[in-house]
């Protein structure tokens, strides 16, 4: 959204009050900028080394980078022990809240040590050692967060995967990662229903050649299948295990997980991430952008685990740094559209992390479900996942924060491991829409075609944007792709390949004061509601169906979910005669089962022909124009320009 001279008159300045008692001043800014590697040592040392790095930066290998070089920790360490060591045992790490009303659980750290310490024996016990993979596929319940700290304090990486995910999804990263042990529960609640996951875990285990043990939390009391021998209950083997166990130390660049995300291609990417780097940036991003104070805060960040966001900012930033959060199971509209504004009374949470898409559902609600609940007790707003609405902003502001609290909008991704482009609250002047400057410590550019640097200021009249670039390393991110440098390499690094500049993916421009607007994807991935989704994972799941020939996805702007996505199909012949209704529906199903219900098409047209370059490419601009509803851009490269009148029809 571009910011008129208005909009700038109209940005807002960091109340006094908060400022003074910032975490982050100014100052940070200027340290970074004098010596960068230094600034990073620094925040480094936030962090227990059992082994003190002898190098901050080596790039000698680049794109892969090692942060901390020769430093040896552990990440567990850091996120439990030694805050019980420190004599805050007794503080709550986490309050629990299920989705059935009432179900809760309270954690302090003292108790997370030990109920992690079980964890780490019982999958010692079940074989796993440094370096094998671990698949997580679970509900938003402790077990999840006990569980992936269980696989850090052993070197083990776990993947998460999203419990929304379908069996083939599931299967597919359980094939490339070659896990070894996956951990789900029995079922999970979703909107007041307990729906199954480990059928699915069943179908995934079937089809993978890796997996030697299925570890299965009871959460629902649902009926399972069960595998003798290969099956366990958590509950048996974790609560038999014993609750001392002494973490071993790794390397710095010692794999820590794997997070599968979409990229451009029907293949997943699995994003690797190492230890001491992302923990540094993690807990220093925590610290700064959503100015956290251990002994009185009260975090929430509404995300799930099976995302980034969950491992970064309900996981490792919020632990490592001893505070005490949120954590909540469900749906934000179970059992009603009351349920976070309760949380955040009940609780007292002073922070608050969600995503635009949660902001324009509870917009279109109205204020009147808000003004039934005391939400003063909040004092900081952030933002993620796609860029967020001037109008959606504001409301934020307004509605939660009582027109006081800063709101962080802040630009990341699977890729960058932690925050990069955020206001500092105490510092940055924002401006509803922009994620604003990048971060103390990182660098970022807008450039063109050519890599040069876009001009600050061109935002006006003239709306110049370019490509969003990271001209710098960061400690948090990716060390690759697994199995697959040479995608690695592609991907991210080919765009501006003699510069050795990381290409986000996304367009930006700068406004007038020189902060960065996030203009969203310019490759082939959709932003549903602030999940990456890929035109071409949706188009192999269409055409993984008998009746369709060629499909061709679009993203299209939608006022819910940032984009929506738009499918035009071809049928083969002998489905051509079909209703068409009911293949539409299936198709619809279709794609929900082979990825996820996220991915579900809002719209899908049968056509009779899809719009080609001479080369055989189709041109999405175009059916983004039709999908949206605009009159068409430049059709003269193709084949057959009167396509549309047939594809129009058939809207
Ligand atoms: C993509 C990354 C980062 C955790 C959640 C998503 C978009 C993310 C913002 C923001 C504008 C944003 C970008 C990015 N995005 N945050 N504040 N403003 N766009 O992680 O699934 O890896 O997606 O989300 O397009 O590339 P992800």
């Amino acid at each position: 959204m571009p910011d008129t001279p208005a909009e700038v008159a109209a940005s807002f300045p960091p109340p006094a009050g908060f400022a003074e008692q910032a975490n982050a001043s100014a100052e940070l800014y200027e340290q970074a900028e004098r010596d960068r590697l230094a600034f990073w040592a620094e925040q480094a040392r936030r962090l227990h080394w059992a082994t003190p790095f002898t190098e901050v930066l080596d790039w000698s290998d680049a794109p892969v980078a090692k942060w901390f070089v020769g430093g040896r920790l552990n990440v567990a360490y850091n996120c439990v022990d030694r805050h019980v060591e420190a004599g805050h045992g007794d503080r709550v790490a986490i309050h629990w809240v299920g989705e059935p009303v009432d179900d809760e659980r309270t954690i302090t750290y003292a108790q997370l040590q030990d109920e992690v310490s079980r964890a780490a024996n019982a999958l010692t016990e079940l074989g796993l050692v440094a370096g094998d993979r671990v698949a997580i596929y679970l509900p938003m319940i402790p077990e999840a967060i006990v569980a992936m700290l269980a696989c850090a304090r052993l070197g083990a990486m776990h993947s998460v995967v999203f419990a929304g995910f379908s069996a083939s999804a599931l299967t597919a990263r359980i094939q490339d990662a070659q896990a070894k042990l996956v951990i789900t529960a029995d079922g999970q609640y979703r909107r007041g229903k307990a729906a199954s996951l480990k059928a699915a875990v069943d179908e995934a285990v079937a089809a993978s050649d890796s997996v030697e043990h299925v570890l299965v939390v009871r959460r629902t009391g649902i009926d399972v299948d069960w595998t003798d021998g290969r099956d366990l209950w958590w509950h048996d083997v974790v609560n038999d295990a014993s609750p001392q166990h002494d973490p071993e130390a790794f390397d710095s660049e010692h794999p820590l997980f794997l997070l599968y995300t979409s990229g451009t291609t029907g293949k997943p990417k699995g994003i690797v991430h190492t230890t001491g780097g992302y923990l540094t940036q993690s807990s220093y991003t925590h610290v700064n952008v959503f100015d956290v104070k251990p002994e009185r805060d009260v975090f929430w960040c509404t995300a799930d685990i099976g995302w980034v966001t969950g491992h970064t900012y309900i996981v490792y930033g919020p632990l490592s740094n001893g505070v005490t959060q949120v954590v909540y199971e469900g749906t934000p509209t179970s059992p009603d559209e009351h349920r976070h504004f309760q949380i955040i009374e009940k609780y007292g949470v002073t922070i608050y992390y969600t995503a635009p898409t949660l902001i324009r559902t509870f917009m279109k609600l109205g204020r009147q479900i808000p003004a039934e609940h005391d939400l003063s007790s909040l004092r900081l707003l952030g933002s993620v996942g796609e860029p967020i609405n001037p109008e959606a902003w504001r409301w934020y502001r307004t509605v939660f924060g009582a027109d006081r609290t800063p709101i962080v909008d802040t630009w990341w991704q699977t890729e960058t491991g932690s925050i990069m482009i955020s206001p500092l609250p105490g510092v940055t002047s924002t401006k509803p829409g922009s994620a604003m400057t990048p971060l103390p410590g990182i660098s970022a550019m807008i450039v063109d075609d050519e890599g040069n640097q876009l001009q600050p200021g061109t935002g006006h009249g003239e709306q110049v944007s370019g490509y969003l670039v990271l001209d710098k390393p960061w400690p948090s991110m990716l060390r690759g792709i697994w199995g697959d440098p040479e995608r690695f390499t592609e991907t991210y690094w080919s765009r501006f390949a003699e510069r050795g500049w990381y290409f986000a993916g996304d367009g930006a421009r700068y406004g007038s004061d020189g902060e960065i607007w996030v203009l969203g994807r310019i490759d082939d991935v959709m932003n549903v509601s602030g999940h990456r989704i890929s035109t071409a994972e949706v188009e192999s799941a269409l055409v993984g169906h008998s009746g369709v020939a060629e499909a061709a996805v679009v993203g299209a702007t939608d006022e819910q979910t940032g984009q929506a996505i738009c499918a035009f199909v071809i049928l083969k012949a002998r489905a051509a005669n079909e209703d068409r209704d009911q293949m539409v529906d299936e198709l619809r199903k279709q794609v929900a089962t082979e990825i996820s219900p996220i991915a579900r098409p809002r719209e899908i047209h049968v056509v009779p022909e899809l719009p080609k370059t001479r080369s055989g490419k189709i041109m999405r601009r175009l059916l983004r124009d039709v999908a949206e509803g605009r009159e068409l851009g430049d059709t003269s490269t193709l084949v057959d320009p009167s396509v549309f009148e047939a594809i129009r029809a058939s809207k």
